[in-house]
Formats: C-alpha cells, sequence, structure tokens
C-alpha cells in the first residue's frame, strides 16, 4: 500500500514556531487521514507487555494524551509520555527547537528548515516543562484509555533539586505521581541535555545511577523502572553504568538523549541567547553515536548477563533505518525528530515489511 509523502510539503506535527503551552493545548497539528495500518503479524514482549510492533517514540513529542492517541493510531506501539516533574514547571520560553546543520560537529550552526529528511536535524531546548500532579492524574489515564490492544505506555519523569527534599527524593515523587496514575512502564530521565549539570548529567555517576535507581525502584514496584541514558566517553564507562543500574533492580535503558552541543547562528553569536549556550541535538546527525552506543551496550549486557532491555533511539528519521537499530541490540526502536516531520513513519515501516514479506514470498515460489 501506498502511504502519502509527508515532508516538505506538509508540516511537522509540532509547530516550531508556537510556544510548548500552545503546541500542549491546540496540536498536534494533523488534520490528515490515518492510513490503514496492515494486519500485526510479528508480536513482541517488552518487560511483560505483548506489543504489536518493536516501533516507538521516546520521551518528548507526545506531551499529553492527545498526542499519545494519535501516535498510537499512527503504529507507534510503544509510546512515551513527556517527562514529569513533581510539580508544574513552564520550561523555556521560545526558541524552543530551531534546524541545525547535520554535518555539525561539538559545534551546531544554525541553518534553515532543509526541506530534506536525510539530514533532518534540530537542537531541542524545552527545560522540561509539566503540568500539575492533579492534571497529570487525569491525562495519563486518558493517555492509557486511548490505546489499542498489543500497545503499551511508558511514563517519563524526572526530578529537581531543592525542592524541600533531597534530589533523589524528588525523582521518587514524580515516580509516584506517574504510579498513582497508573502508569504501567516508567522511565527515569538521567540525561537531560537542557537543564543544570546536575540534573542533566546524572547518568554518567555509577554510585549516583544505584543510589537514585534503587530508591526509586523500591517505590514504584512490581512496575519495570527504565533508565534514559546519553553517550559515554567511553566502553568501560558505560560498563560500570548499566552495571550499577542492573543492580538496581532497573529493568530498561533508553538510549540515546539529544547531544549537547554548542549552538550558534551565522555569526557565531549563541543562537538560542546568553543564557543558553549548548543544547540537545537529535536527528540525523546523532544516529552514528546512537548505533555506536547500542552495539556497545547489548555487547556490555550479554557478556556480563545483565537483566536489561534496550530501547534504542537517536537518528531514526526513516522508515528504513528502524531495523539497524533492532540489530544492533535494540529490543524497541523509537524516533522522537522523524515522527515529528514524518508522523506516517511507523506506517511506512508497516507497510514496507508486508511489501517486503510479499516480494520474497513470490520469488520463492
Ligand atoms: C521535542 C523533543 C523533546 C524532548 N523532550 C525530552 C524529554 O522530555 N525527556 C527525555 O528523556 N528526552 C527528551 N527528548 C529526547 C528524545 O527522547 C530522544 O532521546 C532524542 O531526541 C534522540 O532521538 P531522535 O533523534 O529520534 O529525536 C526530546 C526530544 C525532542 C525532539
Amino acid at each position: 500500500m501506498h502511504i502519502p509523502e509527508w515532508y516538505p510539503d506538509q508540516p511537522a506535527i509540532y509547530d516550531i514556531n508556537k510556544s510548548y503551552a500552545e503546541n500542549a493545548s491546540h496540536g498536534p497539528f494533523f488534520q490528515a487521514e490515518i492510513p490503514k495500518r496492515p494486519e500485526p503479524s510479528s508480536p513482541i514482549d517488552f518487560l511483560g507487555h505483548k506489543l504489536n510492533s518493536a516501533l516507538g517514540v521516546p520521551a518528548g513529542p507526545l506531551l499529553n494524551a492527545n498526542w499519545i492517541s494519535l501516535a498510537a493510531k499512527l503504529g507507534f506501539d510503544l509510546v512515551t509520555y513527556k517527562t514529569i516533574r513533581s510539580f508544574a514547571h513552564p520550561g523555556h520560553a521560545l526558541p524552543n527547537m530551531i534546524y541545525v546543520d547535520p554535518k555539525s560537529r561539538d559545534l551546531a550552526l544554525a541553518c534553515d528548515d532543509p526541506r530534506n529528511i536525510d539530514g533532518l536535524t534540530l537542537t531541542n531546548s524545552f527545560g522540561m516543562p509539566s503540568k500539575s500532579p492533579d492534571f497529570l492524574l487525569q491525562d495519563i489515564e486518558k493517555a492509557h484509555r486511548s490505546l489499542a490492544e498489543d500497545q503499551a505506555m511508558i511514563v517519563s519523569v524526572v526530578g529537581t533539586p531543592n525542592q524541600g527534599v533531597s534530589f533523589a527524593q524528588d525523582f521518587v515523587q514524580a515516580a509516584c505521581i506517574a504510579k498513582d496514575a497508573g502508569a504501567k512502564l516508567i522511565e527515569a530521565n538521567f540525561s537531560c541535555p537542557n537543564v543544570g549539570k546536575e540534573e542533566g548529567q546524572l547518568y554518567t555517576n555509577p554510585e549516583a545511577v544505584y543510589q537514585f535507581a534503587h530508591a526509586i525502584v523500591q517505590a514504584i514496584r512490581p512496575i519495570p523502572l527504565i533508565l534514559k541514558i546519553g553517550v559515554f566517553p567511553t566502553p568501560e564507562s558505560l560498563s560500570y553504568v548499566l552495571e550499577a543500574a542492573a543492580r538496581a533492580g532497573v529493568r530498561g535503558i533508553c538510549g540515546i538523549n539529544s547531544v549537547a552541543y554548542r549552538v550558534v547562528d551565522q555569526k557565531e553569536q549563541p543562537a538560542l541567547g546568553e543564557k543558553r549556550l549548548s543544547s540537545g541535538v537529535c536527528g540525523a546527525a546523532i544516529r552514528n553515536e546512537a548505533l555506536s552506543f547500542l552495539r556497545t551496550a547489548s555487547k556490555i549486557i550479554h557478556k556480563e548477563k545483565l537483566n536489561l532491555e534496550l530501547l534504542g533511539c537517536g537518528g531514526i528519521v526513516k522508515s528504513d533505518q528502524f531495523d539497524e537499530y533492532l540489530e544492533s541490540g535494540a529490543k524497541i526502536a523509537m524516533s522522537a525528530t522523524g515522527m515529528m516531520w514524518d508522523p506516517y513513519l511507523a506506517l511506512r515501516y508497516h507497510w514496507n515489511r508486508i511489501d517486503d514479506r510479499t516480494k520474497s514470498h513470490s520469488l520463492s515460489l
């Protein structure tokens, strides 16, 4: 079946010229038809949940129940509710997303809309906005109700330092809001590149990973905990953290988060303003880092026999790219930036698989 093209003729479903709050209230900006999905034929088991496929959306693009509902209908079977805090928080003002040159290395250069999905790369800087616990309790429940059979949802949470309790305890409080709202899978974001160093680089410290993860695991059991982590300088440093996570009772590792780059305009001035010199780069430019992370993490998990599932994200912008992540050790392959600019990404994948199977069947006859 032919799925119509989307980008660049159709706009992204998240409007980067509008504030986060406007996108949350009025988005997703999607008025097209949802093409029919082929009958799911290869279900998988993920941490006790049967899923129609291994395709998902990581934390970020799905702002609330309306967004979750659309992504699920578009064929993403493991969807993530955007990171919540233990209290309402507005996040950063505009700009929150700008296009950057996909060839950027260390320094990301702002550029115009590339109008070509292959190199689609942006920086995202939101500061993890969150709705109030009261809103979340209802909206997370509503999001769950919007899923079809054999789909599941992760709720992403983050702690905030200096909230009158320890940083770890605030993580636990955010996770308990998710649990009270009926979350069946919880992910703790230990790696946001757009907040203070203490919050954003938690994932690199094995002792802190053990201590924070252990406290969350104990508070939410039996709900499985997944950790969201970023890139590591060496395989050894990744190995220490994976072992610490497994020891703490964590069941899944999702990586990579956006990669922090200094973002500048054409005059080499900070493109997001003086207060945000660096921010997370996502999309095509980080694909190699994501694949290398997955291969290394997968090797360590097998060698050390760690009880961890891998969720891969970072750089999937075309439907023929999901399989490389699954072949590199990921149980689930997820797209954030790609699905915002091409909401038909998962449906393209599902139909391509059917077409490939039909072709190989007719060749074997
Ligand atoms: C708009 C946007 C918002 C994001 N917000 C979050 C977030 O709240 N929590 C989180 O763990 N990751 C967040 N991310 C990071 C993504 O989950 C993902 O790790 C990263 O974008 C790499 O995947 P991609 O190349 O498919 O975009 C966000 C990404 C985008 C594009």
